[in-house]
């Protein structure tokens, strides 16, 4: 089995814009995320943050904006020497590692981790490393792809359909570098109930752990990758222009997740010192 940090050997070049500025979809995916990532950090200054599995810093001048110091992490080389290129000038340490061999010499005011914890092999052990590297009074913010969601078990679908209407993939097969995504499948990847990782969270000490829905849009786009290919490239913009308020209507309830591809948990250690 391939690793992530191979994986991203060569997908992590340019990742940033691949995944998020280069098509519609990803753009409004983009919107979404960061709206769910600004409200959760609305209000918020802390001293002391930590950013797990940074890839190239998509996120990370959002979180930086909110605390004093902050510390990116990150398992593949080519993310962090992407975030080193894409974050010049913004003052931010970084650490090239596994999350879970890490030994911080302090502790933190917040943990933030933005699509990375669907990749840990061992997330309740990460759950538990993440309460005890924490501060009293520390929040640990995650937001993970759904599980139980109509985003989920579309492959038999997309295998079906693309038996009979092969055609119906074209600009998938054209716009996206299969050589890229060929070993997609060959690392580890496990996407969990939002119930599952509440439990997570209470049982490992978190408190007040809220769920809420992040990107909310059906995955139907032909030049989406790796979705079922139904709205064609000329209707994307216009689509995903109708379905924007629609995504910031539904995003404050956690119910939502049901039609969400992602979706984010908070949750906090309590104030008192153990
Ligand atoms: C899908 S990318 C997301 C990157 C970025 N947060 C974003 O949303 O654009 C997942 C990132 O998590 C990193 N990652 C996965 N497992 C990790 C681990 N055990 N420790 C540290 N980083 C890890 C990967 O190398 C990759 O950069």
């Amino acid at each position: 089995m391939g690793t992530i940090k191979d994986f991203y050997k060569t997908d992590g070049l340019d990742y940033k814009y691949r995944r998020w500025k280069k098509y519609p979809t990803g753009r409004f995916d983009y919107r979404a995320t960061e709206k769910a990532i600004n409200d959760f950090l609305k209000g918020l200054n802390v001293k002391n943050a930590l950013e797990v599995g940074c890839g190239p810093g998509t996120w990370t001048p959002l979180v930086r904006n909110h605390t004093e110091k902050l510390l990116a992490v990150d398992i593949s080389d080519t993310m962090i020497d992407e975030a080193r290129k894409n974050l010049q000038g913004l003052d931010v340490d970084f650490w090239n590692g596994d999350i879970m061999d890490y030994e911080p010499e302090e502790k933190f005011d917040l943990i933030f981790s933005i699509r990375a914890f669907e990749y840990f092999p061992k997330q309740e052990e990460f759950i538990s490393k993440a309460f005890q590297m924490l501060n009293p009074g520390g929040k640990l913010f995650i937001i993970t792809k759904t599980k139980a969601s109509y985003w989920y078990g579309r492959t038999k679908i997309r295998k079906a359909l693309n038996k009979v209407f092969p055609f119906l993939f074209y600009y998938e097969k054209k716009e996206f570098d299969n050589r890229r995504i060929k070993n997609i499948e060959n690392f580890h990847q496990n996407r969990v109930f939002t119930g599952e990782l509440k439990s997570m969270f209470k049982k490992n000490g978190f408190e007040s752990v809220k769920v809420k829905p992040v990107i909310i849009r059906p995955p139907l786009f032909m030049r989406g990758k790796s979705e079922i290919p139904v709205i064609p490239p000329a209707l994307e913009k216009p689509v995903l222009g109708l379905l924007t308020p629609i995504d910031r209507a539904l995003s404050h309830s956690s119910v939502f997740t049901l039609f969400a591809e992602s979706f984010s948990i908070s949750g906090e250690k309590s104030g008192a010192v153990k």
